[in-house]
Formats: C-alpha cells, sequence, structure tokens
C-alpha cells in the first residue's frame, strides 16, 4: 500500500543511489516516494561488476574521486565507510568476497544487492513508482511531479537521475535537464570509464595485437594508473584505459609502458654477450606481436651483444613510453559513468541540498563527482544517498 500523500520527499531516480536514499529516509519515519521510468529498478547496479556488483572499495578515499572541488566528497564518504556498507549488505544476507585493490564483489550477485535494495524500500513504506514516464516536474514550495498519470506532492525532491551513459540501460540526462530548469550550473559532462579508439594509422598498427591483454602503466599529464590493457578492434581498452578515459580530454596523448614490473636495461644487463635476438629476449616479458608492432624490423632482428647504447635506449624508449593520441572514445553507450555533471559549488557536502533551490537535493552520479574503476561509484552513490536521507 502506498504511504498516504504529501510526502516528505519525491525521489527521482530508482538506481543505486535513489533506493539506498529512499529506504534510509523512510527508516527515519519519512514518507517517501521513488519514480522511475523503467519497469524493474536499479538496472545499473544489476549489471555492475560483470553481474558480481563491485559494490564498495575498502580504500575509498577522496584520492579515487574526480570533482571539480575535491574536498567535495569528504564529508559524506567519512559518514558511510566500506564498512558501513558492509555491515549494512551483510545483515541482508549479501556475502562477498575482496578481490585485488580492496576492490568488494558481491558473492551473490548483483541481480541479489538491487532485489534488497528494492524489497529494503518496500518493507519500510517507500512507495516505489516504477515504468512511469515523468511528465513534469514544478516548485519548490511544495514541489509537483506529475509521472504515469499520477501527481505527487512533497517539500523535498531529491535529484537522483544518475547520468547519461550507458543508455541501454534506461540512462537518460533529465538530472541535468532538470537541474539546469533549477538554475544548477553543470560541469561539462562526458564519457568516463571509457574505451578509447585509434585513428587509422594507429588502428592498422595494433590491429594484430587485437585481443591480447597485459599490464601496463599508463599516463595522461600527471595522471598514471597501472593495470591492465586490451587491444581491440577499434583501439584500447582494459582497466587501465578505463581509468585514463575520465581523465583525458580530447586531442591529448597518452603514454604506455608496457613493461612496467620490469626495465629493458634490467634484460639486456644479464644477456650482454647473447648472441640471442632482440625480438626473443623482449619476447620473454612481452607478448611477441607487441615487440614485432613497437620495435623496427632491423632492431627487433639485432643480436643482443651486438647493440649500441642508442640501439638499447631506442628499444627500452618504445616499451616504456610508447607515445599515442586516441582519435576519441567509444562515447556514453560503453561509458560505465559520465564524468562531470551537476556542479557541486552551490551543493551542501553534508545535505546535498542546493544553496538556492529550498529543498531540492541533488544525489549519486548526477552530481559532478566521479570514481576510479573498483567499487568507487557504487560507494559514492550509497555515500552521497545515506548523508542526504539524514538531512530530509
Ligand atoms: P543510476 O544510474 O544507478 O540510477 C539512475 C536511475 O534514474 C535509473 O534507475 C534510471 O532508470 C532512472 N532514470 C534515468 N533517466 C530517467 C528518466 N528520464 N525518467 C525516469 N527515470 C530515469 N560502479 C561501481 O561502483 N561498481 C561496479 O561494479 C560498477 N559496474 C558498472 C558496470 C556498468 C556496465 C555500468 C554502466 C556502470 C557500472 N558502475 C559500477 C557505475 C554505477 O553503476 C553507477 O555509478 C551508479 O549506478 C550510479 O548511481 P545513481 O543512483 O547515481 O544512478
Amino acid at each position: 500500500m502506498p504511504t498516504p500523500a504529501p510526502y516528505d520527499a519525491i525521489i527521482l531516480g530508482a538506481g543505486a543511489s535513489g533506493l539506498f536514499c529512499a529506504q534510509r529516509a523512510a527508516g527515519r519515519g519519512l514518507r517517501v516516494a521513488v519514480i522511475d521510468h523503467a519497469d524493474k529498478p536499479a538496472r545499473k547496479v544489476r549489471i555492475s561488476g560483470g553481474g558480481m556488483g563491485n559494490f564498495t572499495n575498502l580504500h575509498a578515499s577522496s584520492a579515487n574521486y574526480l570533482c571539480a572541488n575535491p574536498h567535495f566528497v569528504k564529508s559524506a564518504l567519512a559518514r558511510l565507510s566500506p564498512w558501513d556498507v558492509i555491515d549494512f549488505l551483510t545483515r541482508l544476507g549479501v556475502t562477498y568476497e575482496e578481490r585485488e585493490h580492496g576492490q568488494l564483489f558481491t558473492l551473490t550477485g548483483a541481480g541479489h544487492l538491487a532485489g534488497i535494495l528494492v524489497d529494503r524500500c518496500r518493507k519500510l513504506g517507500a512507495y516505489l513508482l516504477t515504468g512511469r514516464k515523468i511528465e513534469s516536474v514544478d516548485g519548490p514550495g511544495p514541489f509537483r511531479v506529475v509521472a504515469g498519470g499520477e501527481s505527487l506532492e512533497a517539500a523535498a525532491l531529491v535529484l537522483a537521475l544518475g547520468g547519461p551513459s550507458w543508455p541501454q540501460a534506461g540512462a537518460t540526462d533529465l538530472g541535468f535537464r532538470l537541474a539546469r530548469r533549477f538554475g544548477l550550473a553543470l560541469v561539462n559532462p562526458r564519457p568516463g570509464l571509457v574505451p578509447m579508439t585509434l585513428g587509422p594509422a594507429d588502428r592498422e598498427r595494433f590491429a594484430p595485437l587485437a585481443g591480447n591483454a597485459l599490464p601496463v602503466t599508463i599516463e595522461c599529464g600527471p595522471v598514471r594508473f597501472t593495470d591492465p590493457l586490451l587491444f581491440t578492434h577499434r583501439g584500447i581498452s582494459g582497466p587501465a584505459v578505463l581509468q585514463i578515459s575520465s581523465y583525458w580530454r580530447e586531442g591529448e596523448p597518452v603514454t604506455i609502458d608496457f613493461l612496467p614490473q620490469g626495465r629493458v636495461a634490467d634484460l639486456m644487463e644479464g644477456n650482454r654477450s647473447s648472441s640471442m635476438l632482440l625480438r626473443t629476449l623482449l619476447g620473454r616479458a612481452l607478448p611477441k606481436r607487441l615487440v614485432q608492432t613497437l620495435l623496427p624490423e632491423a632492431l627487433a632482428s639485432a643480436e643482443v651483444r651486438r647493440l649500441d647504447r642508442r640501439q638499447v635506449e631506442e628499444a627500452a624508449g618504445l616499451v616504456h613510453g610508447l607515445t599515442i593520441t586516441p582519435s576519441g572514445t567509444e562515447g556514453y553507450a560503453k561509458a560505465e559513468v559520465t564524468v562531470g555533471g551537476v556542479d557541486t559549488a552551490n551543493i551542501s557536502s553534508k545535505t546535498f541540498a542546493c544553496a538556492n533551490v529550498p529543498g531540492l537535493h541533488v544525489i549519486g552520479e548526477t552530481l559532478d563527482v566521479t570514481g576510479h574503476l573498483g567499487g568507487f561509484n557504487l560507494h559514492w552513490a550509497f555515500a552521497s544517498a545515506a548523508a542526504c536521507a539524514d538531512a530530509l
């Protein structure tokens, strides 16, 4: 049975942040309605972590987030730690495992995680309206939302509509459009955690490597990540590339070290007098096809004992510092997140309320806050939602 109107808060978006906010606010005794156009709520949660939901990260700190104001995330992260999320979810039956870099994945599946959030909302009396087109939003004083022919009213409105990345899961830019209508500024949105494409020459050069993955260090300006890179038919992907893509701007080069755990010079050192070909020596540490692609034929087929210092430096430079300029990214269709969004300048980092619009709150990915790969985005959705719910 729906909670009788009027509501204390209407939450637009039944994704990770909207559902977490709704259950927490309903748990405080507030009358809450959550509206989503999708028939099935939390579709991105259901596909997260390859279906296993990388729901938080033990190392979550402000260093893992991009935001025009790097301090903005600190308060919410301090109030909802990874251990708070673990405690909340394990009490509700989620079991989990820790993978590398502190990433926590469910063992019970991302669908179970989404189901738990929905069940908890319903159990605590939040009114969940799914499969409803949002027809109009007016306010404040009070806010009035018409969705699927039903009209709702509340003193508070929470924008939890995510960003436009991965539209195949129901994502749209409605959060940004509504924010603009309420007079909020946007930090230019762009796809993040997204594969990168290469121009025709580089694409042809690396085409034979499609499907190959290896650990690299990738750099863009002052930012660097060490993680696996995957060559694709259109360019480069894998965790290292997804991470750097959130920092990359059109036209900028990226530099790749294909042997981050060793040095070409050290490999040579132990084989100075060897008659082995350089390609054979490097092929012990790198995929043979990559060696072939990176090194000119004359250098690759030289005997190691005959290499002079300049040639050793040339080989080291190509292996440790290949610089390429991606032609672009695969766009929102393949982007796990949206970088940019509602400017945090006029949003309280403690309550997520907008300074200029009484009762309006913005949480989750709709804000100009983007986490690194590894559970940081769901953690942000939960942390921002918790702080907002406690302030409603
Ligand atoms: P979220 O997108 O979850 O929710 C927004 C809600 O608003 C949706 O339910 C949507 O239907 C609704 N909505 C949108 N437009 C609407 C409209 N016009 N009308 C009505 N409703 C509308 N993160 C992580 O930490 N660990 C992981 O493992 C992954 N894995 C992952 C995989 C893939 C494939 C993707 C695309 C993304 C991830 N992420 C992730 C990112 C993570 O899913 C994302 O950051 C959070 O879900 C964001 O939570 P929000 O609540 O802000 O938006």
